[in-house]
């Protein structure tokens, strides 16, 4: 996601803002940018590409005079990676400038008010409303200008704030979107993260939820987002620069993990409207949803693995013929598509290889062709008809953890809009499914608690050889996820196999301690998969259960249950991967592994 530097002090503030985005490149971007104020001018300068673009441009920041500024580095979500769409962003006379990590989900009415009162835009993104906004509101006093902004607009934010009239101070404000500040014998920093500021001091102040910060060269005041001034204790911190990097995790499998119900809800929110699934990017109307007659899915590894999981949501909620397909197989089988066939492919990196020729293959079949991807502007993005963003911020480890999550929200949501349009299920069916999706981030969250439980579980199958993982329906799924998440990283032989299936040769694998992981969370299915259980135990098997939360009956068969809470049956892989996202993960660690680089793997495969 995108990173945030500011400074104002004694010093020259563009090169010390150009190395505190350095320390913050790990987040990954497509662009940068930086505004410098020198007296009551601010000049701006930014660049699609990497950073030493900019350091170039300004020969280090020599050439950029000024004892205060604030400096990005964009992750793109709404508008293409160009230099207009680069931040920092200002309002049409330049004189406040905004930098911005987060999304301003209700950015498009904001804008369309603002228009409507003579304010031009120049850019593509959601973050140029909030300089207008804080413009419209400005009669001379920036805290109440700012104040007025934030309870305006809705979304998240870390935002970076100049104004051209107040040379001596910077402003900083956040929501559910991290940031910031500390104050040293040098001047006053903001920044997205520890590693930008870590080399002028250990001592800094976490901004609040919904929380303003004010900065001078010599002290930092924080302010309610009504104006009331509040005191904070600032924190020690104790990491070194690289462990910083991952926010103190080891790792950022488990930094990712932990970011899946953020990323949840920054891919659901904008699009739910008044307990409705608004998708503006599907550009399909009602009656062109209603004429596609197959849904087919293509996608590699995890992707395909949602992919897998979505068959069973939009057959069942919409009543649609689905065909999944690996990428690499569906790109050489000359399918057989018809003009009025949608094609979806997944991709997090939307440089996949296989993919973006099975992108290809379908619309030279005349097929329209929906992306759901992470990297805005990546080559998938570009080539399809359509793009669904599953807004998860960068995911720096191999192995996908919140982008799959992301990639099955966007999945759903697009699930209710066609079961909806296809009128397979009402407006109060709809809402309610709403609801439910609504829930995840916070029963992800729940998840997440058992961390030393499974911890402790993993550590026991470090020495494992083979390991099993069986389902049905979704839940067969959710094993290929769980699965290679395993196999992935831990190195350990692991297959994923339809419940059903196991007696048709399989089974014979089975010996005595062979971990088999039953992922069991359809309840219609519950007796099925429990046959399934005493086939296997009665083989030697040790069974580690992923069930809902209630079904103790599976506890008479299985020797470990996992737990996961109550929700509708088409969207309980967002829960139970978590478990077993986390079991991968732990069996890598305890294996010894570089759990973010494992073997032989690229994050993305380029090539055939
Ligand atoms: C998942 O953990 C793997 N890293 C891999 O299977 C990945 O999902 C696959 O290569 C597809 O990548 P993409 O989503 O970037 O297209």
């Amino acid at each position: 996601m995108c990173g945030i530097v500011g400074f104002i002090g004694k010093k020259q503030a563009a090169p010390i803002i150009l190395d505190g985005l350095s320390r913050l490149e790990y987040r990954g971007y497509d662009s940068a940018g930086m505004a410098i104020a020198d007296g009551n001018t601010i000049r701006v300068v930014k660049a699609v590409g990497r950073l030493d673009i900019l350091v170039e441009m300004t020969h280090n920041g020599e050439t950029m005079k000024g004892t205060a500024g604030i400096g990005h580095t964009r992750w793109a979500t709404h508008g293409q990676p160009t230099d207009v769409n680069a931040h920092p962003h200002t309002n049409v006379s330049g004189t406040i400038t905004v930098v911005h990590n987060g999304i301003i989900e209700n950015y498009l009415p904001l804008r369309k008010m603002l228009q409507s009162r003579g304010y031009e835009f120049k850019s593509e993104t959601d973050t140029e409303v909030v300089p207008q906004l804080i413009d419209y509101y400005y009669k001379g006093d920036p805290l109440e200008a700012i104040q007025k902004t934030l309870h305006r607009i809705e979304g998240s934010y870390s935002l970076g704030i100049l104004f051209a009239d107040r040379p001596g101070e910077l402003y900083a404000a956040r929501k559910s979107s991290p940031l910031i500040c500390a104050v040293s014998d040098d001047g006053a920093f903001i920044a997205s993260d520890v590693p930008a500021l870590l080399k002028y001091s250990r001592s800094v102040y976490y901004i609040g939820e919904e929380e303003i910060a004010k900065l001078t060269e010599r002290e930092i005041s924080f302010y309610d987002v009504d104006g009331v001034e509040t005191e904070k204790t600032p924190t020690e911190i104790k990491w070194d620069s690289s462990a910083a990097e991952k926010g103190g995790y080891e790792f950022f499998m488990l930094k990712e993990i932990y970011e899946e119900p953020r990323t949840v809800r920054e891919t659901l929110n904008p699009r739910i409207r008044d307990s409705r699934v608004e998708i503006e990017e599907l550009g399909m109307s009602d009656e062109e949803i209603k004429a596609v007659r197959c849904l087919h899915i293509v996608a590699c590894g995890s992707a395909y693995h949602a992919g897998m999981t979505s068959r069973y949501v939009f057959e069942g909620m919409a009543r649609l013929p689905v065909d999944v397909d690996i990428a690499s197989e569906f790109r050489y089988r000359n399918p057989i598509l018809d003009p009025s066939d949608l094609v979806i492919v997944i991709s997090q990196s939307g440089e996949t290889a296989d993919t973006l020729e099975a992108l290809r293959v379908a619309k030279s079949k005349g097929c329209t062709v929906l992306a759901i991807v992470n990297v805005v502007g990546s080559s998938i993005a570009r080539e399809a008809d359509r793009v669904m963003y599953t807004w998860a911020g960068p995911e720096i480890s191999v192995a996908t953890t919140k982008a799959y999550s992301a990639q099955l929200i966007a999945l759903y949501l697009l699930s209710i809009k066609f079961a909806s349009a296809r009128g397979v299920i009402s407006d109060a069916e709809a809402g309610e499914l709403l609801e439910e999706l609504k829930k995840l981030p916070d029963q992800i969250e729940l998840m997440l608690g058992s961390r030393e439980k499974i911890q402790r579980f993993a550590n026991r199958y470090v020495a494992a050889r083979d390991v099993f993982f069986i389902g049905r329906g979704i839940d067969y799924a959710i094993s290929l996820e769980g699965s290679l998440k395993l196999k992935e990283i831990s190195y350990i032989h692991s297959e994923a196999y339809a419940a059903g299936e196991l007696k048709h040769g399989t089974i014979s694998l089975i010996e005595q301690g062979t971990l088999v992981a039953a992922v069991a969370t359809q309840k219609e299915l519950y007796q099925k998969i429990i046959s399934n259980i005493v086939e296997v135990r009665s083989r030697g098997a040790f069974v580690l259960a992923v069930t809902n939360v209630g079904n103790s009956e599976i506890e008479k068969v299985a020797d470990y249950v996992i737990y996961i809470p109550e929700t509708n049956p088409y969207f309980t892989n967002s829960l139970a991967i978590i478990p077993l996202q986390l079991f991968g993960y732990y069996v890598s660690l305890g294996k010894g592994f570089d759990v973010d680089h494992p073997r032989n793997l690229a994050k993305s495969v380029t090539v055939e």
